[in-house]
């Protein structure tokens, strides 16, 4: 389909990497058996955007995320991908987890390799993996074991791991929720950080509504399988925590969560 770049927010399409893909959900239903869990979603995300998902738990955050990654089958409606040039894209879609879900037989640096599979040449996948361990600030790491790693760098090696083939699309969900209060803030600047060098689409599905609106361009909430707030963050990137003006937009995305407001 044609597209109007016009349309899309001038610092988006300018942050977002050639690779980055623009994601069109419409109309989109999930059931399992007679559990309604998504209700017809409605959702356009620019390429390079960094989108947070909130809700309840079981609202369907998993499941939305289960069906960009391909994971899943929606029961209705359409999922499309755009590339930034406007023709019709099959992007590469990777997946962070809560847990880093790392292989212990294999060292730090064959673990984020995995992530590049089969086939590639010895000396495109040392590379490769030497420059995704030092964005996530990890290259003295490189030769250990996960055992001698702390959560939080296990958690960057799952980074590393989705991040090594260049994905289009990070998807991660609840990445940060078994960490610590302070390695959470610090894995924040992190993901920011990555994000704002690498471009691609990001969504992030968190119970952390600060952490949300920290790194957000646009926060969404799901309620009982539709969006009832769609709210965007117009502050520049990197952000500082203690913003006042953040802490109103908090305090917007929790009434809408607890349902208070419906907008
Ligand atoms: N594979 C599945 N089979 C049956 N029910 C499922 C399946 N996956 C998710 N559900 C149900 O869908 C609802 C939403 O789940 P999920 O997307 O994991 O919620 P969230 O991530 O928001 O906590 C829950 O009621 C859950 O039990
Ligand atoms: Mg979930």
């Amino acid at each position: 389909m044609s597209v109007n770049v016009l349309d899309r927010p001038r610092a988006e399409a300018e942050h977002a990497a050639p690779q980055a893909a623009a994601i069109h959900i419409k109309g989109l239903e999930k059931s399992f058996g007679n559990n309604r869990v998504l209700r017809g979603i409605d959702l356009d995300i620019p390429a390079g955007q960094f989108v947070a998902v909130i809700g309840k738990s079981g609202c369907g955050k998993s499941t939305l995320l289960r069906i960009l990654m391909g994971l899943e089958e929606p029961s209705a409606g359409h999922l499309r991908f755009e590339a930034t040039d406007g023709s019709e894209a099959q992007p590469n879609t990777r997946i962070v987890f809560q847990e880093p879900r790392l292989l212990p037989w294999l060292s730090v640096a064959d673990n984020a390799a995995v992530g590049l599979g089969e086939g590639v040449p010895q000396d495109v996948l040392r590379k490769e993996t030497a420059s995704v361990l030092s964005e996530v600030q990890l290259a003295e790491k490189a030769g250990e074991w996960p055992s001698s790693l702390s959560g939080g760098q296990k958690q960057r090696v799952a980074l590393a791991r989705a991040l090594v083939s260049k994905p289009g699309i990070l998807a991660l969900d609840e990445p940060l929720g078994a960490l610590d209060a302070l390695t959470r803030v610090s894995m924040q600047e992190l993901l920011n950080l990555v994000w704002r060098e690498l471009g691609f689409t990001a969504v992030l599905v968190t119970h952390d509504v600060s952490e949300a609106v920290h790194l957000a361009d646009r926060v969404v909430v799901l309620d009982e399988g539709r969006i009832v707030l769609d709210l965007a963050i117009p502050h520049a990137h990197p952000r500082r925590h203690g913003n006042p003006a953040l802490a109103e937009l908090e305090g917007r995305l929790l009434a809408a969560i607890l349902g208070e407001i419906r907008g």
